[in-house]
């Protein structure tokens, strides 16, 4: 292993949105040189990967010839063509984490599946063709309201769930083979980032709360977590039981639910570096990008020991603009101590958009939120 970060080794990362940048960052710290495959070829990592290749990672022609060209193969993104990466496994390509664990991830009902046969708590779930099948299950209370529809593949940041409280909401369905669960009354929303390397060495991040906006995305990230010690312990046995079971080597990032009654739910998982995560850069020993390397080159895993507690907030586009992107207040948060602001480098900005991230580091997290509130409102992504 030490020869493949002191040498001409090529890592390939599908996909280079900001995700990807900060692992190419990490990356470089050693002698790694990364190849990226984007469809963008302005795409946030463009700007410090080795090598670039513009391309769809969902075209099977595509994905084959990147795979050609680099030694080992990671992802950014689910949505990735699993029938060319297989064939790059058989032929003997490195790809971590494994294929066939990206294949059930990738599909939330298979996903669902792998919790039930592997005794993982998560909301009861049944598997519908169409919007036509859910909607005589409900209608003839075969599934009780209220629920929550989840398309099986290709969703991300809330699109693809639709939330059916009453007969009325029906007319929300998505169409498409769907997973229909039940709603849980949430009351925090957790994440826990579980690393795992070849040699079966597992270690978690810390608990981090997520707070999430009106569109459906994080917008607060608290680590560490106050929640109860038992809750805490508990989520960590989850993630390690998942990581497990998938006998996964890399990261895997577990959403879940703590309910009313405190009990603890698996929402959803993604095997790669994750928003939730994006804290450990500053605030952990160790960051998920760096522990992600560690993993998949089979070193061992980094501490994951925090330095200081830390918020995290989403830098989005503001509702009303769309173009060429202007960031405004950015000398007013950067004179705060202990904000640390990340811009991915995305020219045009969107409604809603992730533009960047701020890490707040404070020596209590209720400092921290106070910083992370007045950096909400100076900061403001918007166009010229
Ligand atoms: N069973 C459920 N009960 C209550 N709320 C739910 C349930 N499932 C999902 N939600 C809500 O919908 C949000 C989005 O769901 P989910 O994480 O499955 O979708 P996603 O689009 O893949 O998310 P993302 O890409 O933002 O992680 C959750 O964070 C949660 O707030
Ligand atoms: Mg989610």
């Amino acid at each position: 292993m030490e020869q493949l970060v002191t040498s001409d080794f090529k890592l390939g990362i599908i996909a280079g949105g900001q995700l990807g940048k900060m692992l190419v960052l990490a990356a470089s710290n050693w002698d790694v040189k990364t190849f990226i495959l984007d469809t963008d070829d302005h795409c946030p990592a463009s700007t410090c990967c080795t090598g670039f290749m513009k391309g769809n990672q969902l075209d099977y022609d595509t994905v084959i010839r990147f795979g050609s060209m680099v030694d080992m193969i990671t992802f950014e993104i689910e949505n990735v063509n699993i029938e060319a990466l297989q064939k790059l496994k058989a032929e003997g390509k490195k790809i971590f984490p494994d294929t066939d664990t990206l294949a059930i991830i990738q599909d939330k009902g298979l996903q669902k599946e792998f919790y039930k046969n592997n005794n993982i708590p998560s909301p009861q779930f049944f598997l519908f063709k169409n919007k036509a099948e859910i909607i005589e299950a409900a209608e003839t209370g075969a599934i009780p309201f209220p629920f929550v529809q989840k398309l099986r593949k290709g969703g991300y940041d809330g699109k693809g769930v639709a939330i059916i409280r009453r007969q009325n909401d029906l007319k929300n369905l998505l169409d498409g083979a769907s997973l229909i669960e039940k709603l849980v009354e949430i009351h925090t929303e957790i994440s826990v980032i579980v690393a795992r390397n070849r040699n079966g060495e597992t270690k978690c991040f810390p608990v981090a709360e997520m707070e999430f906006n009106e569109a459906n995305m994080v917008e607060k990230l608290i680590c560490p977590s106050s929640l109860d010690e038992k809750i805490l312990h508990q989520a960590n046995e989850i993630a390690m039981q998942l990581i497990a079971s998938f006998n996964l080597c890399g990261l895997l990032a577990v959403e879940m639910f703590v309910d009313k009654n405190k009990e603890v739910w698996v929402n959803e998982i993604a095997p790669r570096p994750h928003n939730s995560g994006h804290h450990t850069i500053e605030s952990v020993i160790t960051s998920q990008y760096e522990q992600l390397l560690r993993a998949i080159f089979n070193f061992p895993l980094g501490s994951t020991l925090m330095k200081m507690p830390s918020v995290m907030i989403n830098l989005l586009g503001e509702p009303d603009y769309e173009g060429p992107v202007k960031y405004e207040g950015l000398t007013d948060c950067m004179s705060i101590e202990g904000v640390k602001i990340h811009l991915y480098g995305k020219k045009i900005t969107k409604p809603y958009r992730k533009m960047g991230h701020v890490t707040v580091l404070a020596t209590s997290i209720e400092e921290a939120k106070k910083k992370a509130d007045i950096v909400k409102q100076k900061l403001k992504v918007k166009s010229w």
